[in-house]
């Protein structure tokens, strides 16, 4: 339906693809509820998936990201070892691969030239290939042996935020399944722990002043920025930077908490924002003594925390969530600051220069 794709009352698609994310995630909740509490998932996939002694996620930009996030949630809920690769860099150089590999791609359009590169190899080798993509008639979805649906409707702006959320979900539901196939007891229900997420969405997506406020602040005239977090915060990180250099042309980069120190520091001067995740109970110490060491050094931090670990002189607080699906929503408060620093530039938000919402050329 066309009128699926209209901009309506927003100045933006992306700002109203943001919005859309509490509604996909509860697309997502509705389309894989399965009977009895299990989950609407082929049982070929759920045979492929318990076959594997190891996934290969294969990606490109943003489904990289959600593929790094993804890899926490298949190796904590259905104990298999996982990983993610670069799709331009895994056609070129393969890894050493385990036994009995599953490839799962990600992507948003389903086309990426990079992703289908190492498609067509994974087939000519005879492994079996699961694609995870928003257009299920896309190339990715057609040739491989099985496709999952992200429900994320029409994704226009070239900067993506709501497929990335959708990628997150959809893998967590896979892992869940894989893990009653396998006959793992999960500690919670994913389904009500999702939908719990997508409550926590709505909250953020309605107090969109607070992230346009700190964009001004910290980010208006900023050369570069920095984004840390351990564990899940770290690959959020890692997308939080690259939303922020797609569209306001901030040169920006994720690091993990610990890693900083050991060299980029050295950039560090008065006034160099710092965006910090603290989400994860487990290493709230640790990432908060990394904040001290750029403070330190006189940059300006934002620090972005969990209700439970928040401290008062935090910047901004999300509401509490599973530990494991925190990607779900620290990331929105980043797309916010990316959306409103490109804003407060000037810049095409919809269509930053030199790039594509889908890159068909390896
Ligand atoms: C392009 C887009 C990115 C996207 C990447 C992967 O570079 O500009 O926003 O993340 O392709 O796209 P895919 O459709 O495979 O998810």
């Amino acid at each position: 339906d066309a009128s699926d794709i209209e901009k309506g009352t927003y100045p933006h698609y992306m700002l109203k693809e943001i919005d859309e994310q509490p509604i996909v995630l509860r697309k997502i909740i509705q389309e894989y509820q399965g009977e009895k509490g299990g989950f609407a998932i082929d049982a070929s996939i759920r045979k492929a998936m318990k076959n594997a002694d190891r996934i290969y996620i294969v990606a490109a930009g943003t489904s990289f990201h959600a593929g790094l996030a993804g890899k926490v949630l298949l190796e904590k809920l259905a104990n298999i070892p996982v990983e993610v690769h670069v799709a331009s860099e895994f056609s070129y150089n393969m890894p050493l691969l385990s036994e009995k590999p599953l490839f799962i791609f990600i992507s948003q359009s389903g086309e990426t030239a990079d992703s289908r590169a190492v498609l067509v190899k994974v087939k000519e080798l005879g492994y079996p290939a699961l694609t995870i993509t928003n257009v299920p008639g896309s190339t990715l979805s057609r040739e491989a042996d099985y496709t999952l649906h992200l429900h994320a409707g029409p994704e226009i702006a070239v900067a993506s935020t709501k497929a990335y959320t959708a990628q997150i979900a959809v893998l967590a539901i896979l892992a869940a399944d894989t893990a009653n196939e396998k006959g793992r007891k999960l500690p919670f229900d994913i389904m009500q722990e999702l939908a719990i997420a997508a409550n926590a969405m709505d909250v953020l997506t309605d107090h969109k002043e607070e992230m346009e406020k700190l964009a001004k602040n910290y980010l208006h005239s900023a050369r570069n920025a920095f984004f840390i977090g351990r564990g899940s915060d770290y690959y959020v990180s890692l997308e939080g930077a690259l939303k922020l250099k797609e569209i306001s042309y901030i040169q920006a980069e994720g690091f993990a908490g610990g890693e900083l120190k050991h060299g980029t520091i050295a950039l560090i001067e008065k006034g160099t924002p710092v965006i910090a995740l603290v989400t994860q109970e487990h290493v709230n110490y640790s990432i908060r003594s990394n904040v001290q060491e750029v403070v330190a050094r006189g940059a300006n931090a934002m620090v972005i925390s969990m209700k439970g670990l928040e401290q008062t002189a935090d910047s901004f607080v999300i509401p509490k969530v599973q530990q494991l699906l925190t990607p779900l929503i620290s990331v929105i408060p980043l797309q916010l600051l990316a959306y409103y620093a490109a804003l407060y530039r000037g810049n095409d938000v919809d269509k930053p220069r030199n790039l594509a919402k889908s890159v068909t050329v390896e």
